[in-house]
Protein backbone atom coordinates (compact mmCIF):
# COMPACT_ATOMS: atom_id res chain seq x y z
CA UNK A 1 0.00 0.00 0.00
CA UNK A 2 2.02 3.03 -1.43
CA UNK A 3 0.81 5.88 1.27
CA UNK A 4 1.09 9.52 0.55
CA UNK A 5 1.54 11.74 3.79
CA UNK A 6 0.24 15.34 3.13
CA UNK A 7 1.11 18.18 5.24
CA UNK A 8 1.17 21.92 4.91
CA UNK A 9 1.69 25.01 7.07
CA UNK A 10 -1.18 24.34 9.04
CA UNK A 11 0.36 20.59 10.23
CA UNK A 12 1.48 20.98 13.70
CA UNK A 13 -1.84 23.52 14.40
CA UNK A 14 -4.36 21.09 12.65
CA UNK A 15 -3.06 17.58 12.75
CA UNK A 16 -0.66 15.24 14.16
CA UNK A 17 2.29 17.44 14.65
CA UNK A 18 5.49 19.22 12.59
CA UNK A 19 7.60 17.27 9.79
CA UNK A 20 9.74 15.44 12.59
CA UNK A 21 6.49 13.47 13.42
CA UNK A 22 5.81 13.03 10.14
CA UNK A 23 8.88 11.71 9.36
CA UNK A 24 8.41 9.02 12.04
CA UNK A 25 5.45 8.06 10.77
CA UNK A 26 7.32 7.58 7.21
CA UNK A 27 9.68 5.59 9.00
CA UNK A 28 7.36 3.44 10.72
CA UNK A 29 5.32 3.13 7.46
CA UNK A 30 8.41 1.97 5.79
CA UNK A 31 9.68 -0.21 8.65
CA UNK A 32 6.33 -2.38 7.82
CA UNK A 33 6.07 -2.77 4.22
CA UNK A 34 4.31 0.04 3.26
CA UNK A 35 6.28 2.69 0.48
CA UNK A 36 5.55 5.84 2.47
CA UNK A 37 6.92 9.45 1.44
CA UNK A 38 5.72 12.95 2.52
CA UNK A 39 4.04 15.40 0.17
CA UNK A 40 4.11 19.18 1.58
CA UNK A 41 2.37 20.72 0.20
CA UNK A 42 1.82 25.34 0.45
CA UNK A 43 -1.10 25.88 -1.08
CA UNK A 44 -4.56 24.49 -3.02
CA UNK A 45 -2.57 24.73 -6.57
CA UNK A 46 0.21 22.13 -5.24
CA UNK A 47 -2.82 20.09 -3.30
CA UNK A 48 -4.12 19.22 -6.75
CA UNK A 49 -1.18 18.67 -8.53
CA UNK A 50 -0.21 16.20 -6.33
CA UNK A 51 -3.77 14.70 -6.62
CA UNK A 52 -3.37 14.49 -10.20
CA UNK A 53 0.06 12.64 -10.50
CA UNK A 54 -1.72 10.04 -8.28
CA UNK A 55 1.34 7.84 -7.93
CA UNK A 56 -0.06 6.98 -4.79
CA UNK A 57 -2.95 4.33 -3.14
CA UNK A 58 -4.09 6.09 -0.28
CA UNK A 59 -3.64 9.36 1.34
CA UNK A 60 -2.68 10.35 5.19
CA UNK A 61 -3.66 14.19 6.07
CA UNK A 62 -3.02 15.69 8.80
CA UNK A 63 -4.59 18.72 7.40
CA UNK A 64 -8.31 19.33 7.59
CA UNK A 65 -8.25 22.33 5.16
CA UNK A 66 -5.82 24.03 2.93
CA UNK A 67 -4.50 26.96 4.51
CA UNK A 68 -1.80 29.14 5.04
CA UNK A 69 -2.13 29.80 8.44
CA UNK A 70 0.23 28.05 10.85
CA UNK A 71 -0.71 29.25 13.85
CA UNK A 72 -4.48 27.69 14.60
CA UNK A 73 -7.17 25.99 12.81
CA UNK A 74 -9.60 28.55 12.45
CA UNK A 75 -12.92 28.02 10.62
CA UNK A 76 -11.84 28.36 6.86
CA UNK A 77 -15.41 27.98 5.97
CA UNK A 78 -14.99 29.07 2.07
CA UNK A 79 -11.87 26.98 1.80
CA UNK A 80 -10.56 23.58 0.51
CA UNK A 81 -11.20 20.44 2.57
CA UNK A 82 -9.01 17.77 2.28
CA UNK A 83 -11.47 15.21 2.99
CA UNK A 84 -14.09 17.15 0.41
CA UNK A 85 -11.72 16.40 -2.61
CA UNK A 86 -10.61 13.02 -1.96
CA UNK A 87 -14.74 11.61 -1.75
CA UNK A 88 -14.97 13.76 -5.32
CA UNK A 89 -12.33 12.54 -6.69
CA UNK A 90 -12.63 8.76 -4.79
CA UNK A 91 -9.41 8.69 -3.58
CA UNK A 92 -9.05 5.89 -0.78
CA UNK A 93 -7.90 8.01 2.56
CA UNK A 94 -6.69 7.21 6.16
CA UNK A 95 -9.01 8.35 8.85
CA UNK A 96 -13.32 9.60 9.11
CA UNK A 97 -14.96 10.55 5.88
CA UNK A 98 -15.73 14.52 5.25
CA UNK A 99 -19.01 14.73 6.83
CA UNK A 100 -17.33 13.21 9.86
CA UNK A 101 -14.35 15.51 9.71
CA UNK A 102 -16.33 18.82 9.22
CA UNK A 103 -17.98 17.47 12.47
CA UNK A 104 -15.07 16.67 14.56
CA UNK A 105 -13.65 19.80 14.10
CA UNK A 106 -16.94 21.91 14.93
CA UNK A 107 -17.13 21.06 18.45
CA UNK A 108 -20.39 22.45 18.48
CA UNK A 109 -21.93 20.28 15.79
CA UNK A 110 -19.98 17.63 18.05
CA UNK A 111 -22.13 18.19 20.51
CA UNK A 112 -25.36 18.37 19.15
CA UNK A 113 -24.63 15.18 17.49
CA UNK A 114 -23.38 13.38 20.47
CA UNK A 115 -26.85 14.35 22.12
CA UNK A 116 -28.98 13.21 19.83
CA UNK A 117 -27.45 10.16 20.19
CA UNK A 118 -28.12 9.79 23.89
CA UNK A 119 -24.23 10.55 24.47
CA UNK A 120 -23.14 12.64 27.84
CA UNK A 121 -21.73 16.18 26.70
CA UNK A 122 -21.75 19.25 28.82
CA UNK A 123 -24.73 21.59 28.25
CA UNK A 124 -23.67 23.90 25.70
CA UNK A 125 -24.50 27.33 23.74
CA UNK A 126 -22.61 28.94 21.02
CA UNK A 127 -22.51 32.64 21.35
CA UNK A 128 -21.27 35.81 19.09
CA UNK A 129 -20.07 39.07 20.38
CA UNK A 130 -23.88 40.65 21.32
CA UNK A 131 -25.55 37.28 22.09
CA UNK A 132 -28.26 37.41 24.01
CA UNK A 133 -26.42 34.65 27.08
CA UNK A 134 -29.31 34.67 29.05
CA UNK A 135 -29.19 30.53 28.50
CA UNK A 136 -25.90 30.67 30.40
CA UNK A 137 -25.59 29.19 33.63
CA UNK A 138 -22.36 29.97 35.34
CA UNK A 139 -19.23 29.02 35.96
CA UNK A 140 -19.02 28.17 32.63
CA UNK A 141 -16.41 27.65 30.10
CA UNK A 142 -15.63 29.52 26.55
CA UNK A 143 -13.79 28.23 24.11
CA UNK A 144 -13.52 28.78 20.73
CA UNK A 145 -15.77 26.54 18.47
CA UNK A 146 -13.01 25.14 16.50
CA UNK A 147 -9.70 25.23 17.95
CA UNK A 148 -6.97 22.77 19.43
CA UNK A 149 -3.78 22.05 21.77
CA UNK A 150 -5.83 24.05 24.14
CA UNK A 151 -5.48 27.12 21.72
CA UNK A 152 -7.42 30.14 23.59
CA UNK A 153 -7.50 28.11 26.54
CA UNK A 154 -6.40 29.64 29.88
CA UNK A 155 -8.45 30.60 33.25
CA UNK A 156 -9.89 33.38 31.96
CA UNK A 157 -11.84 30.68 29.92
CA UNK A 158 -13.61 29.81 33.26
CA UNK A 159 -16.24 32.94 33.95
CA UNK A 160 -18.36 33.32 36.50
CA UNK A 161 -21.25 36.40 35.82
CA UNK A 162 -22.48 38.16 31.99
CA UNK A 163 -19.13 40.63 32.32
CA UNK A 164 -17.41 38.24 32.69
CA UNK A 165 -18.61 35.89 29.80
CA UNK A 166 -18.97 39.09 27.39
CA UNK A 167 -15.72 39.78 27.70
CA UNK A 168 -14.46 36.49 27.07
CA UNK A 169 -17.04 36.17 23.83
CA UNK A 170 -15.70 39.14 22.46
CA UNK A 171 -11.68 38.15 23.01
CA UNK A 172 -12.48 34.63 21.33
CA UNK A 173 -14.19 36.86 18.66
CA UNK A 174 -11.25 39.04 17.98
CA UNK A 175 -8.68 36.63 18.57
CA UNK A 176 -9.32 33.90 16.17
CA UNK A 177 -12.82 35.03 14.24
CA UNK A 178 -14.58 32.32 15.72
CA UNK A 179 -17.62 32.35 17.46
CA UNK A 180 -17.16 30.82 21.13
CA UNK A 181 -18.65 27.86 22.54
CA UNK A 182 -19.87 28.43 26.13
CA UNK A 183 -19.75 25.10 27.91
CA UNK A 184 -21.24 24.35 31.65
CA UNK A 185 -18.05 23.92 33.51
CA UNK A 186 -17.25 20.31 34.18
CA UNK A 187 -14.74 20.55 37.38
CA UNK A 188 -13.76 16.89 37.83
CA UNK A 189 -10.90 14.87 36.06
CA UNK A 190 -10.02 14.79 32.71
CA UNK A 191 -9.97 11.41 30.52
CA UNK A 192 -8.67 10.94 26.88
CA UNK A 193 -9.52 7.59 24.90
CA UNK A 194 -7.58 6.43 21.76
CA UNK A 195 -10.10 4.55 19.39
CA UNK A 196 -8.69 2.15 17.04
CA UNK A 197 -10.10 0.29 13.89
CA UNK A 198 -13.61 -0.17 12.99
CA UNK A 199 -16.58 -2.10 13.30
CA UNK A 200 -16.70 -5.36 15.27
CA UNK A 201 -12.78 -4.73 15.86
CA UNK A 202 -12.99 -1.30 17.25
CA UNK A 203 -10.94 -0.81 20.19
CA UNK A 204 -11.79 2.32 22.75
CA UNK A 205 -8.31 2.63 25.18
CA UNK A 206 -9.47 5.33 27.32
CA UNK A 207 -6.75 6.69 30.13
CA UNK A 208 -6.61 9.50 32.71
CA UNK A 209 -5.07 12.85 32.58
CA UNK A 210 -2.77 14.36 34.96
CA UNK A 211 -0.82 17.31 35.45
CA UNK A 212 1.30 18.05 39.17
CA UNK A 213 -1.20 20.21 41.57
CA UNK A 214 1.37 22.52 41.28
CA UNK A 215 1.41 23.62 37.86
CA UNK A 216 -2.32 24.70 38.25
CA UNK A 217 -3.07 28.43 38.85
CA UNK A 218 -6.63 28.27 39.92
CA UNK A 219 -8.59 25.27 38.12
CA UNK A 220 -7.33 22.13 37.06
CA UNK A 221 -7.64 22.57 33.51
CA UNK A 222 -5.43 21.88 30.37
CA UNK A 223 -3.90 25.86 29.72
CA UNK A 224 -2.62 26.24 26.98
CA UNK A 225 0.87 26.73 28.36
CA UNK A 226 0.62 23.21 29.96
CA UNK A 227 0.32 21.59 26.48
CA UNK A 228 3.08 20.11 24.51
CA UNK A 229 5.57 21.20 26.94
CA UNK A 230 5.79 17.39 28.40
CA UNK A 231 3.95 18.30 32.07
CA UNK A 232 0.83 16.11 31.37
CA UNK A 233 0.29 12.39 32.47
CA UNK A 234 -1.30 9.68 31.14
CA UNK A 235 -2.57 6.75 33.43
CA UNK A 236 -4.99 3.59 33.22
CA UNK A 237 -7.95 4.81 33.50
CA UNK A 238 -9.08 2.81 36.42
CA UNK A 239 -12.60 2.89 38.01
CA UNK A 240 -13.38 5.16 34.85
CA UNK A 241 -12.06 1.94 32.46
CA UNK A 242 -15.90 0.96 31.51
CA UNK A 243 -17.91 3.85 31.79
CA UNK A 244 -15.62 5.81 29.52
CA UNK A 245 -15.69 2.78 26.43
CA UNK A 246 -18.83 2.48 26.63
CA UNK A 247 -19.47 6.52 26.07
CA UNK A 248 -16.66 6.71 23.79
CA UNK A 249 -17.39 3.66 21.64
CA UNK A 250 -21.37 5.07 21.56
CA UNK A 251 -19.62 8.57 20.56
CA UNK A 252 -17.39 6.77 18.12
CA UNK A 253 -20.71 5.07 16.25
CA UNK A 254 -23.01 8.83 16.77
CA UNK A 255 -20.26 10.47 14.67
CA UNK A 256 -19.23 7.94 12.52
CA UNK A 257 -15.29 7.83 12.82
CA UNK A 258 -12.98 5.51 10.93
CA UNK A 259 -9.77 4.19 11.43
CA UNK A 260 -8.63 6.13 14.55
CA UNK A 261 -9.57 9.16 16.57
CA UNK A 262 -8.94 10.74 20.41
CA UNK A 263 -12.00 11.79 22.00
CA UNK A 264 -11.36 13.92 25.34
CA UNK A 265 -13.41 13.52 28.42
CA UNK A 266 -14.65 14.79 31.33
CA UNK A 267 -16.38 14.56 34.95
CA UNK A 268 -18.97 16.97 35.88
CA UNK A 269 -20.44 18.11 38.59
CA UNK A 270 -22.39 15.35 39.47
CA UNK A 271 -19.78 12.78 39.13
CA UNK A 272 -20.23 11.52 35.53
CA UNK A 273 -18.48 11.70 32.58
CA UNK A 274 -19.19 14.20 29.56
CA UNK A 275 -17.52 14.55 26.22
CA UNK A 276 -15.84 17.13 25.33
CA UNK A 277 -14.29 16.60 21.94
CA UNK A 278 -13.59 14.28 19.62
CA UNK A 279 -10.11 14.78 17.45
CA UNK A 280 -10.64 13.86 13.73
CA UNK A 281 -5.90 13.69 13.55
CA UNK A 282 -4.44 13.49 16.70
CA UNK A 283 -1.16 14.42 17.97
CA UNK A 284 0.99 11.10 16.79
CA UNK A 285 4.04 12.51 18.31
CA UNK A 286 6.62 9.46 19.40
CA UNK A 287 6.49 9.24 23.13
CA UNK A 288 4.97 12.25 23.93
CA UNK A 289 1.49 12.14 22.18
CA UNK A 290 -1.29 10.76 24.40
CA UNK A 291 -2.18 8.49 21.34
CA UNK A 292 0.57 6.58 21.47
CA UNK A 293 1.41 6.86 25.31
CA UNK A 294 -2.02 5.27 25.65
CA UNK A 295 -1.14 2.80 22.80
CA UNK A 296 2.17 1.96 24.96
CA UNK A 297 -0.31 1.50 28.22
CA UNK A 298 -2.75 -1.24 26.96
CA UNK A 299 -0.83 -2.83 23.99
CA UNK A 300 3.21 -2.23 25.24
CA UNK A 301 5.61 -4.46 23.69
CA UNK A 302 8.76 -6.10 25.10
CA UNK A 303 10.81 -4.48 22.29
CA UNK A 304 9.88 -1.19 24.11
CA UNK A 305 8.04 2.13 22.82
CA UNK A 306 9.79 2.73 19.35
CA UNK A 307 7.83 -0.56 18.42
CA UNK A 308 4.99 0.30 19.84
CA UNK A 309 4.83 3.34 17.98
CA UNK A 310 5.24 1.06 14.89
CA UNK A 311 2.57 -0.93 15.48
CA UNK A 312 0.04 2.06 16.39
CA UNK A 313 0.58 3.65 13.03
CA UNK A 314 0.70 0.42 11.26
CA UNK A 315 -2.50 -0.25 12.73
CA UNK A 316 -3.90 2.93 11.97
CA UNK A 317 -3.08 2.58 7.90
CA UNK A 318 -4.24 -0.60 8.00
CA UNK A 319 -7.66 -0.16 9.24
CA UNK A 320 -8.13 2.07 6.71
CA UNK A 321 -6.13 -0.25 3.63
CA UNK A 322 -9.07 -2.89 5.11
CA UNK A 323 -12.02 -0.90 4.70
CA UNK A 324 -10.53 -0.44 1.01
CA UNK A 325 -9.26 -3.58 0.40
CA UNK A 326 -5.61 -2.31 -0.32
N1 LIG B 1 -16.44 22.41 29.83
C1 LIG B 1 -15.22 22.38 30.35
N2 LIG B 1 -15.04 22.45 31.69
C2 LIG B 1 -13.81 22.43 32.24
N3 LIG B 1 -12.67 22.34 31.54
C3 LIG B 1 -12.77 22.25 30.20
C4 LIG B 1 -14.05 22.26 29.53
N4 LIG B 1 -13.81 22.16 28.20
C5 LIG B 1 -12.48 22.10 28.04
N5 LIG B 1 -11.84 22.16 29.24
C6 LIG B 1 -10.38 22.17 29.46
O1 LIG B 1 -9.74 22.79 28.35
C7 LIG B 1 -8.89 21.87 27.67
C8 LIG B 1 -8.97 22.05 26.16
O2 LIG B 1 -10.30 21.84 25.73
P1 LIG B 1 -10.66 20.95 24.46
O3 LIG B 1 -10.24 19.56 24.67
O4 LIG B 1 -12.06 21.21 24.10
O5 LIG B 1 -9.76 21.68 23.41
P2 LIG B 1 -8.59 21.39 22.44
O6 LIG B 1 -7.77 22.61 22.54
O7 LIG B 1 -9.27 21.09 21.19
O8 LIG B 1 -7.77 20.13 22.79
P3 LIG B 1 -7.04 19.04 21.82
O9 LIG B 1 -5.65 19.46 21.67
O10 LIG B 1 -7.21 17.87 22.66
O11 LIG B 1 -7.73 18.96 20.51
C9 LIG B 1 -9.37 20.50 28.09
O12 LIG B 1 -8.32 19.58 28.00
C10 LIG B 1 -9.84 20.76 29.53
O13 LIG B 1 -8.79 20.71 30.47
MG1 LIG C 1 -8.88 18.33 23.77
Amino acid sequence: MRIVLLTGPGGDAQGWGDMKVTDSMREALESLGHPARIAYVADEAEFFRLLDRRDFDIVWSALYHITPNEAFIGRNAAGTWVADVMDERRIPYIGSDSRTMRAMIDKFETHEILAAAGVAVPAHVLLRPGDDASAVTFPAFVKPMCESRSVGISDESVVHDKAELRRRVAFIGKEFDEPALVEEFLPGDEYTALVLGNGRTRECLPGLVTVEETHYHRYRILRSDLRGVGLTRISLAGARTEESRAICDAAAEAMGCLDHVRIDMRVDRAGRLRIIEVNGIPGLKPHKSWAPQIYTLYHGSPEGEEEDYRRLIGAIAEAAGRRYGL
